[in-house]
């Protein structure tokens, strides 16, 4: 992560710093623009301090004409071009950093698109919604505000500074006092800085985090009485976050204090060394004031200077967070071939499974064949590996040891994207999209479907029962992730939308763990049209509904432990057979109605 020891400007810095400067350089003429404009703003400033001197020397001491009149229009001339470089300025970098915003959400969200599955699981959610919403803007406010700070201020400096030179060299000695002492503030600050605005960041991820668990689960936190718990959590989240802004907070007010006080040291010493009895006779009053508020002007840039490293380092702290991801490895595609359309000869040979989050072995040495056009069940209790299984086929996690054969290739040698092609899925849970109920069975690659397409795949999902009866029918929105609904009917549109995708392979688990009786046989029946000419994993609790597949697999602790069809299954009066008895005789309340 950060390095503190190599001092503020180490090698990683500099690299990240680089190719933030990438990403805004095809702005360059705006910015230069911007540029301009600052400098314009700056030297509007000295021109106008330097008119000071005239003020006072030439209009009040002497009262020349000639400056009585054209000094208000000097005046509004010098602070009408300085408005418009202000605007070039603010406008120029604001422009620039809503660009780099965007740009740095699109790239963190397409890595989040191309992620392998495994690092959802690693990072907490929040921090991931937090680096779009949060961290890119910290990016950008604070380098521009740094680029604003560095050109603005650092040329009023040395404008002052000319100014002072100008006027009097002698009294411009009285800086000999400030630079060095405000420049070891600069650098003791800016120490401090990175750090913080690392840790910041995290809490930041903590907040968004917590946030949302706590009203995803309103419903849980309600029943169980959990509002003390998530507000003590949420506390303690906002705490940690309060604590670092404000010591940041303090180190600035502490370096705008130290600033402050040595400034007016160097301020004495200007009075000082004016009013020196073989001096004070030699600097008219213009001269002294100018040299005074120049110093002044100075002061207030430099004192804005000195946050230019906190900035930066604030930008970049961020800026590295938002690459790492970005340069995180996409999902290994090693595959070349492209699968056109598979005959659907999946075979399992000696697959294991150990999950690297806890190091556990989900599956220990499993062998299947399913032939094509068959349909192959796999049982057995909860946690026993089933869906780890099917999780395999499209590559979500790739098998420990030994292989996955489809049609007669290990199918890593398949091109991921049509791998997944070949694939229909109904997963254990539902994931529907903010969208039209229409939308979401054609969705991604289906949205091209016809509505006459997308009716049938709902009427065969058993679906179109309830989309008829909905205000807009299948143009109806169905709100966040599809809350407006029942667990059945998402089920029934992940149905539809799984049928409509007509892939060669298609994957059922717990596809109709949601639904009543009557449904489930319909939709069943629908399915058994469609599961002729492809190959089908069903994965179900309810053996009712497997019991005509032509290969029941019963799994325990990752193993295949008995296989066959329903009747040698019974026959042979093993696991299946006991749990078969067990859901038709013992506790008939476990066929749902
Ligand atoms: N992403 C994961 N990381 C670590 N362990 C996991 C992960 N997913 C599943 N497991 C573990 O692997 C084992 C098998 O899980 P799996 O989901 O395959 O079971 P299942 O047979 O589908 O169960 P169920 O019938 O309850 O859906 C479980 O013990 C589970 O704790
Ligand atoms: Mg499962």
């Amino acid at each position: 992560m950060s390095n503190n020891s190599g001092g503020v400007w180490d090698a990683k810095s500099r690299q990240v710093y680089r190719r933030l400067l990438g990403y805004s350089a095809r702005y360059w003429p705006i910015g230069l623009i911007a540029i301009v404009g600052m400098l314009i703003d700056g030297g509007g400033l000295a021109l106008f301090n330097q008119m000071l001197k005239i003020l006072v020397d030439k209009l009040f001491r002497d009262k020349d004409a000639y400056w009585i009149f054209w000094m208000p229009i000097w005046i509004i001339g010098i602070f009408y071009v300085r408005a418009l470089g202000t605007f070039a300025s603010d406008y120029g970098i604001s422009y620039i950093g809503r660009h780099v915003v965007q740009v740095m959400q699109r790239d963190v969200f397409s890595a989040y698109l191309k992620l392998p599955a495994a690092y959802f699981g690693n990072e907490p959610s929040g921090q991931q919604v937090s680096r779009v919403t949060y961290t890119s803007e910290q990016v950008a406010s604070a380098s521009s505000d740094a680029l604003k700070i560095a050109v603005t201020d650092g040329f009023t400096v040395i404008a002052m500074f000319a100014v002072m030179l100008y006027n009097n060299a002698y009294l411009t000695l009285s800086l000999l006092i400030m630079v060095p002492a405000i420049a070891l503030v600069a650098t003791v600050v800016s120490r401090r800085y990175r750090r913080i605005s690392r840790r910041i960041q995290g809490t930041m991820g903590s907040v968004a985090g917590t946030v949302e668990e706590s009203v995803g689960a309103h419903r849980e936190v309600r029943i169980y009485g959990g509002q003390a718990h998530e507000s003590a959590r949420f506390g303690a989240v906002t705490q940690q976050t309060r604590r670092l802004n404000l010591k940041i907070a303090a180190t600035n007010a502490a370096s705008g204090s130290t600033v402050q006080i040595i400034a007016s040291t160097a301020m004495a010493a200007l009075v000082y060394l004016g009013t020196r009895p073989q001096v004070i006779n030699q600097i008219s009053p213009g001269i002294f004031l100018t040299v005074l508020i120049a110093m002044g002007t100075m002061l207030a840039s430099l004192k804005r200077l000195t946050t230019v490293q906190s900035n930066i380092q604030r930008g970049l702290s961020a800026a590295e967070d938002i690459f790492e991801v970005i340069d995180l490895p996409a999902e290994v595609d090693t595959g070349t071939s492209v699968l056109t359309r598979t005959r659907g000869d999946l075979r399992f040979e000696d697959v294991r499974l150990t999950y690297p989050r806890n190091n556990f072995e989900a599956l220990r040495g499993l062998d299947l064949h399913c032939a094509p056009g068959t349909v192959t069940a796999l049982v057995g209790r909860s946690g026993s590996g089933k869906s780890s299984l099917v999780s395999l086929l499209p590559r979500f996690v790739a098998p420990t040891q030994g292989r996955i054969v489809l049609d007669g290739n290990d199918y890593q040698n398949y091109t991921l994207a049509s791998l997944r092609k070949q694939i229909a899925w109904v997963g254990q849970n539902v994931m529907l999209f903010d969208d039209t109920v229409g939308n979401n069975i054609a969705y991604g690659e289906l949205a091209g479907a016809s509505e006459a397409d997308i009716v049938a795949a709902a009427e065969a999902a058993n679906a179109m029962e309830f989309i008829a009866r909905m205000p807009q029918g299948l143009h109806t929105p169905i709100g966040q992730s599809g809350n407006t609904l029942s667990g059945g009917q998402r089920q029934r549109i992940a149905i539809a939308r799984a049928i409509l995708k007509n892939a060669p392979i298609l994957v059922l688990d717990e596809a109709t763990s949601a639904l009543d009786t009557e449904s489930e046989r319909l939709i069943q029946q629908a399915l058994q049209r469609l599961m002729k000419d492809r190959t089908t994993l069903v994965i179900a609790h309810r053996l009712s509904t497997i019991e005509h597949a032509n290969l029941i697999a019963v799994l325990d602790q990752g193993r295949i432990v008995e296989r066959g069809t329903h009747a040698e299954l019974i026959a042979l009066g093993g696991h299946y057979a006991a749990l078969h008895r067990m859901q038709f005789n013992d506790s008939p309340g476990q066929v749902r109605g």
